[in-house]
């Protein structure tokens, strides 16, 4: 399946949120939580390693890092709504990612575009590894198995346009 990569926030209507998942064994539950837990906090790290990484000029690269941040903000409310959707909590490590993101986004910028370029290929390759675990982790309903392959597919975008900027800037 393909999914539009340019709509950055994807409606939600109140009757989507429902409770899931109840009737699993306790090992797939437990599998389920910790990606989700996993995916929240990356995403997490990705919204401030991005926002972090935005200065005030107006530039092609600071107009897709608040765009990426702005997708990876809608990323992380997905992966919180489903974390409570399946009646589990955030992971109680969240905090360092928020941190990690705070510190790879600041210190990049300091170090320049290619710098910020690099660090985006780099949390975004990570993410899609975890998306891949996640996906085949359990049986997902079709709603659910959409949202994830959704912004899985919005990361890929991410790094295509990181590797784009990469080579127009010649390196
Ligand atoms: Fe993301
Ligand atoms: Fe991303």
């Amino acid at each position: 399946m393909t999914y539009d990569i340019t709509i950055i926030r994807p409606e939600m209507r109140e009757e989507q949120i429902t409770p899931l998942g109840r009737g699993l064994d306790s090992e797939k539950r437990k599998a389920l939580r910790k990606g989700l837990q996993t995916l929240h906090a990356l995403e997490i790290m990705a919204v401030n390693i991005y926002k972090c990484q935005i200065t005030e000029d107006v530039t092609p690269l600071n107009r897709a890092l608040a765009t990426a941040m702005s997708n990876e903000m809608t990323h992380m409310q997905d992966f919180q709504t489903r974390l409570y959707e399946y009646g589990f909590k955030p992971g109680k490590l969240r905090g360092r990612f928020w941190l990690i993101g705070y510190v790879f986004g600041l210190g990049s910028r300091m170090m320049g575009a290619k710098r910020v370029l690099k660090t985006g290929v780099w949390a975004e390759s990570k993410a899609v590894e975890h998306y891949g675990k996640l996906l085949a982790s359990a049986e997902w309903d079709d709603e659910t198995r959409a949202v994830i392959e959704k912004d899985r597919a919005d990361e890929y975008g991410h790094i295509a346009r990181w590797e784009g900027f990469l080579k127009g800037a010649g390196s």
